[in-house]
């Protein structure tokens, strides 16, 4: 079951997402060569705490941090660890999401440290562009498929694949509601977009095909091929004005004064 939000909803989610733009403003800063992905993490909680907020993840069916942070090869939920140490020359994923007062926001970022490869630089671009090929379908009429189908098309363009086994979602109050949101698919096919939803859009792109393992920690989800991966989340939440990017670089004020 899709649940639709009302205004005064999407502007707790708003504020959610307001609150996990600052951590995420602020976590970058730690994000270099030489750190651990355990001391990000650490960062991020600390983060997290002064925003007066709650990890979204943290303890989500035994998760055991607040971040998920990924690097190279690794698509998603990789977890943090003191002995996983960056370096120059590697792209990493650091995906985080909030609880406020009720009201979940969800967000990635893939960033690179130093020079990287121009295949890994172009790969978090299209991860990032692929996000707004998805976003630009948000409109009265069209289907979650739409949005899928452009997404795949466009990402399959650039010479790279997505992944199939991990989906982008709905969100508001839980972090995973309905309708799922793939990054493949027909168009026409699925869920008609509706005001009121709020999905947590997210390409997982990969340089190589598109399979993946689960490591024996039954989180780390790695490339099959150990190719790059790249990932992209922002929460989008659908309005009578379009679609609106709670927690991508748009200002807050924004979205502050919804009309009535
Ligand atoms: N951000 C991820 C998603 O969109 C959730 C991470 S799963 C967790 O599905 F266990 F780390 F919370
Ligand atoms: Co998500």
């Amino acid at each position: 079951m899709i649940s639709l939000k009302s205004k005064n909803e999407i502007s707790l989610m708003a504020e959610s997402a307001k609150r996990l733009k600052a951590v995420f403003r602020e976590l970058k800063k730690n994000v270099r060569a030489g750190v651990t992905t355990g001391e990000i993490d650490e960062k991020a909680e600390e983060l997290i705490r002064n925003q007066k907020t709650k990890s979204a993840f943290k303890g989500y069916r035994g998760y055991p941090a607040c971040a998920c942070i990924s690097p190279n090869d690794v698509v998603v939920h990789g977890i943090p660890s003191k002995n996983c140490r960056l370096d120059v020359g590697d792209i990493v994923s650091v995906d985080m999401g909030l609880i406020y007062e009720g009201y979940y926001s969800d967000a990635a970022r893939t960033w690179s440290l130093g020079n990287v490869t121009s295949e890994a630089q172009n790969l978090i671009q299209v991860a990032r562009k692929a996000f707004y090929v998805g976003m630009a379908e948000m409109q009265i009429g069209n289907r979650i498929g739409d949005m899928s189908h452009a997404i795949q098309s466009y990402v399959e363009s650039c010479g790279f694949s997505v992944v199939r086994d991990f989906v982008g979602h709905g969100i508001g109050r839980a972090l995973h509601e309905d309708p799922q949101v793939p990054n493949f698919g027909t168009p026409g096919r699925g869920p008609k977009l509706e005001v009121g939803m709020v999905l947590a859009i997210e390409p997982m792109v990969v340089a190589g095909k598109h399979e993946v393992d689960i490591l024996k920690d039954s989180w780390t989800v790695v490339t099959r091929d150990r190719k790059l991966a790249a990932h992209y989340e922002d929460t989008v939440a659908f309005t009578e004005k379009g679609p609106v990017n709670l927690t991508g670089p748009q200002e807050y004020s924004d979205f502050e004064a919804p009309e009535d």
